[in-house]
């Protein structure tokens, strides 16, 4: 049998619980302590990539863009997000968890290609939703996979992103014709509404969790 090798365990802030990173043959899986299933696993993320391959479509040729990605995970929507952009962009990704940082820095960084090495990526360590109290129009776009989708699942203070007032404030942060897209594992047409709710431009893609296969996941495109 293939042994599983546990290399590190976290803790979420503010009592959110306890993450675990473990391999098995090549393979990371991060897991929440006490809930079935992975929060992410290194051999399914095809639509982490669509997350910033859609959510940056608009910014491809464009100088200096600015896009935020919030949060780490493995590091794959961070990759794609770098390989969307032009050479001159910049890519913020905020994380809540700091170990989460360090295990990309070690081996499990390199299931994404070590997106953190690139020159052009900046790190937030702390709540993504901090940066958008300014409301200043910064970022061409905003990606986030905080969570299994626009309701909390590993961190209670998520369902507060996702609020309008906070919705409001994402749609402010955005320079023009920027971009805000949400990964989740369900498509909850409520989501939309509140969207629209917060005068985006909305649409949405269902897309597949690995190479055209596995569970349909959904990516909101909301547009300012
Ligand atoms: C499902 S994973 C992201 C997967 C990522 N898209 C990838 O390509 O690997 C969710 C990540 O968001 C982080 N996170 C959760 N809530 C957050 C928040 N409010 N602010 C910043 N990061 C958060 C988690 O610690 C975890 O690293």
């Amino acid at each position: 049998m293939i042994p599983t090798t546990l290399l590190g365990t976290a803790k979420i802030p503010n009592d959110g619980g306890e993450l675990t990173l473990s391999e098995r043959d090549g393979d990371f899986a991060i897991k929440l302590t006490g809930v079935h299933g992975e929060l992410m696993s290194s051999r399914m993320y095809s639509s982490e990539l669509a997350l910033a391959e859609l959510g940056c479509a608009h910014i491809q040729a464009v100088e200096n863009a600015k896009v935020l990605v919030g949060g780490m995970g493995m590091g794959f929507t961070l990759s794609a997000a770098l390989k969307a952009t032009t050479l001159s962009s910049e890519v913020l990704v905020a994380e809540l968890v700091p170990e989460i940082i360090e295990w990309n820095k070690g081996p499990l960084g390199e299931a994404a290609g070590r997106p953190l090495d690139d020159d052009r990526t900046r790190v937030y360590l702390g709540d993504v939703g901090e940066l958008f109290m300014s409301r200043q129009a910064t970022y061409d776009a905003i990606l986030l996979d905080v969570d299994n989708g626009p309701e909390a699942f590993t961190h209670d203070d998520n369902s507060e992103l996702y609020s309008l007032e906070s919705l409001r404030d994402i749609r402010d942060t955005l320079r023009p014709d920027g971009m805000l897209a949400v990964w989740s594992a369900w498509h909850d047409p409520r989501f939309t509404k509140k969207l629209k709710k917060a005068r985006f431009k909305t649409s949405y893609k269902t897309v597949r969790a690995h190479k055209g296969k596995g569970s349909k996941h959904t990516i909101y495109l909301a547009q300012k």
